[in-house]
């Protein structure tokens, strides 16, 4: 049962608080990064007053984006990005601890879902934070109102990216937003590295399955495919991508792995992934070929990449057989397993990424917001982050790893800068 308690929120038990709070601290030890950019934020509030309204996973990392902006002087309100990325206890923390209005529950309906986003809306945002593009899509369908008033938002995944470049395309956008997603120090480390190891961690915690000897079907291979492929076969798995893009299925044969059509790869693959940000790219065909006991999850943004309603009609008999875990029974007796309802497997069973990069993603988000409320209001249009911040970040980063690196020396500078210079 959700209840309300002194801030305004919708949480499933405030008394988690305790356990959130210690797995926020635990999260901060690894995002120096964010940690430099909060200081920074306490001593000099260039937030003051701005009401910010975000539309995120609610997690430990997220929770420490929250403080950022809280320390800075914002006006902040979360509401979740998915209906099961939740982190309970983590709710819990931000209100009863810091006083963060949060709206977000894990399990939440669609209806709640929708509920929790308008909730989060009702304050008025001058800012938005998207992951996915839900809350500046019910903007502008539902609640143009607020439009007039907001000064820009920021976009964190490639699926809410590609929502808003068309809604810029079509002249629908009405306020500009940053594609953090775009910058290097975001896509390059959470899309890879993040997706990677966290995709691998949610199939495991849901089915505690041996990787090594299993055949591995990842459908699309941008920085995600990249990432999970990557980590699949350091763990011993072979490897078979999808993919549509002739460049992309190139460099997948060029890393090493087998490329073939999915309507040959349903036919050999134990466990299937997507990661496409496309709709049905499992099909009903698709499941029709696989074997018995054929693992299927998906780790893109949305539950669309996996036909389940097509799945649903299909079988004869689905149960719940593990937490995360459902079985679906075809007619002919062969069993396929849905992972979490098709949701992203590593944010539903597992924990999503790694602090160690979202402290660079969300060091974007705070640097981004930061930007846009210091300097004139942009066109309606999507923007990629600004050079000097992305570079920023990446110079903090190795900073707090111990890390040096060379400079160029002046005489290379100008070879750089020249053109005369050849055999
Ligand atoms: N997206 C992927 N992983 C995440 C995390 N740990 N926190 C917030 N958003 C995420």
């Amino acid at each position: 049962m959700s209840q309300k308690i002194t801030t305004n929120s919708d949480i499933k038990d405030p008394s988690l608080a305790p356990q959130g709070l210690l797995r926020i601290e635990w999260a901060s030890r690894e995002m120096p990064v964010l940690k430099v950019i909060r200081e920074r934020f306490t001593r000099e509030k260039p937030l003051k007053g701005v009401r910010v309204s975000g539309c995120l996973h609610v997690t430990t990392e997220t929770a420490n984006l929250a403080l950022v902006f809280k320390e800075g002087g914002a006006e902040l309100a979360l509401c979740a990005s998915n209906p099961l990325s939740t982190q309970d206890d983590v709710t819990a923390a931000l209100v009863t601890e810091y006083g963060i209005p949060v709206y977000a529950i894990k399990g939440e309906d669609t209806d709640t879902y929708y509920k929790h986003i308008n909730a989060a809306l009702d304050h008025k945002p001058q800012i938005t934070l998207d992951d996915g593009a839900d809350l500046v899509s019910t903007i502008h369908k539902k609640r143009t109102e607020l439009i007039d008033t907001i000064i820009g938002g920021t976009e964190e995944t490639t699926t809410g990216v590609i929502r808003l470049k068309s809604m810029e395309k079509e002249g629908k956008l009405k306020y500009p937003i940053i594609a953090v997603n775009e910058a290097d120090t975001k896509h390059f480390f959470d899309n890879r590295y993040g997706t990677g190891q966290s995709t691998i961690d949610g199939i495991t915690r849901a089915t505690n399955i041996l990787w090594a000897g299993k055949k591995v079907v990842v459908c699309g291979y941008g920085w995600c495919g990249k990432g999970i492929t990557m980590r699949a076969r350091g763990l011993g798995a072979h490897i078979v991508v999808t993919e549509v893009d002739p460049i992309r299925a190139l460099e997948a044969v060029m890393d090493g792995y087998t490329v073939m059509p999915l309507l040959e790869a349903a036919k050999i693959g134990d466990i299937f992934i997507t990661v496409t940000g496309d709709v049905s790219v499992i099909d009903k065909a698709h499941f029709l070929l696989m074997k018995d006991g054929a693992i299927v999850a998906n780790s893109g943004h949305f539950n669309v990449e996996i036909n389940i309603p097509a799945l649903e009609k299909m079988a004869q008999k689905k149960r719940p057989i593990r937490s995360s875990v459902d079985e679906y029974t075809l007619p002919d007796g062969r069993h396929i397993f849905l992972l979490a309802e098709g949701r992203l497997i590593n944010l539903a069973a597992a924990e999503g990424h790694p602090a160690s990069v979202m402290d660079m993603s969300f060091a974007n988000q705070a640097l981004c917001v930061e930007h846009m409320v210091k300097r004139e209001k942009a066109e309606p249009r999507v923007y990629p982050v600004p050079k000097e911040i992305d570079k920023e970040i990446g110079r903090l980063k190795l900073a707090a790893m111990g890390i040096t690196i060379d400079t160029l020396t002046d005489e290379q500078k100008r070879y750089l800068e020249s053109w005369e210079e050849g055999t």
